[in-house]
């Protein structure tokens, strides 16, 4: 297989007629250590055999990820997992049963059979069943354990349609299997298992209540706070991942305090001749009367302003506007996560109001 620059990426719509060969293919790929980007619930990954160091390398290098950024191992059957990982705590699962297949990811001592180049160096794995017919279908159609990033170029928002890969990857890998959007659209819950009381090291759609409803305490890693000084657990979240290209400024306050605020911001920013996008919602959207104006969803639904956080933002790149100014969010369910990448999209600038 050929992997230069010139290579021609070619995207494939998945149907129920065709699935199977699409999934065949895609596996035939896989298997000889190629990549494929496909679909899951959380974001699209882009996939290589966890097992074969060649082929991760080839994701770093695709992504121009950091070699030191730990990939997840995707599997289609939960009784693989201790083919790859060690000392699997009972609560863990516990865990699995309840959420597997979702938007989970455990981390565990890893087996020698896992390749330091898939873990980014580490002694540990972290291991996700994703929810997805296709995901699985191709899991369970190559070798059964697939190493998956997000499949957007490193440093750029998560994708949550096939075409978001395309405009990221597009002649750096061979083939996206395009599944049409996904259903959540941040990435998944990390949960380590690897010490004494399990730690989210990233907050997702299954929430720090929702497993702890399963298996008592669980910590948030202290790293995740704002303006704390040790470092993030899980290495990728220590990057300014997630970022659009125009800053982006998250303002908190009371809502006529916030939509007042935004509305003189823009109009300084356009008299300098500056672009301005602003995020609102489904109950503000109408009070911006200046500015390149997106709406989110409606505040009380946080699953939706998750399933179209990372989308507008790539809307905002190709608009190429100059700053982008934000609502914020509750932190309730998975607003926790939804706060969580915004805020590292923001490079933490927030504006009290
Ligand atoms: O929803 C998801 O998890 C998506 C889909 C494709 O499954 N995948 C995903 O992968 O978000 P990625 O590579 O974009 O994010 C994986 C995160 C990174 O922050 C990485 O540092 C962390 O997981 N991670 C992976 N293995 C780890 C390990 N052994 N220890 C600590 N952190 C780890
Ligand atoms: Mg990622």
């Amino acid at each position: 297989m050929c992997y230069n620059k010139y290579m021609k990426t070619l995207i494939e719509k998945i149907t129920a007629e065709n699935i199977e060969k699409q999934v065949h293919n895609a596996a035939r790929l896989i298997k000889e250590g190629g990549l494929v980007a496909f679909p899951t619930e959380t974001v699209y990954g882009l996939g290589a055999d966890a097992l074969n160091p060649q082929a991760a390398r080839r994701i770093y290098q695709a992504k121009g990820r950091p070699s030191d950024n730990p990939l997840i191992v995707h599997i289609a059957d939960p009784a693989k997992l201790t083919q790859i990982a060690e000392r699997i705590p009972q609560r863990a699962m516990a865990l699995g049963e309840r959420f597997w297949p979702g938007p989970l990811t455990m981390i565990f001592p890893k087996k020698d059979c896992v390749p330091l180049a898939t873990t980014g160096g580490l002694e540990t794995v972290a291991v996700r069943m994703p929810d997805h017919p296709v995901a699985l279908a191709l899991i369970a159609a190559s070798t059964g354990f697939i190493a998956a990033p997000s499949a957007n170029a490193s440093g750029r928002p998560s994708p949550t349609l096939a075409e978001h890969v395309y405009l990221d990857l597009n002649g750096r890998i061979p083939m996206i299997l395009d599944g049409g959007p996904v259903g959540i659209g941040l990435e998944s819950t990390i949960i380590d298992f690897s010490e004494e009381v399990p730690i989210i090291l990233r907050p997702g759609f299954v929430t720090k209540e929702m497993a702890e409803a399963v298996i008592g305490e669980v910590r948030l890693d202290p790293g995740l706070k704002i303006g704390e000084a040790i470092a993030p657990k899980a290495p990728g979240m220590k990057y300014r991942h997630y970022a659009p290209k125009a800053e982006l400024i998250l303002v908190r306050g009371c809502q006529d305090k916030v939509v007042h605020t935004v509305n003189r911001l823009i109009e300084e920013a356009e008299e300098q001749g500056q672009k301005i996008g602003v995020i609102s919602t489904d109950e503000t959207y109408l009070c911006y009367p200046r500015g390149i104006v997106k709406n989110i969803g409606a505040r009380k639904d946080e699953t939706v302003i998750a399933r179209n956080l990372y989308g507008i933002l790539r809307e905002f790149d190709q608009l190429d506007v100059d700053r982008i100014y934000s609502e914020s969010f509750s932190e309730q369910g998975v607003g926790q996560a939804v706060m969580n990448r915004m805020l590292k999209a923001a490079g933490h600038r927030v504006l009290e109001v």
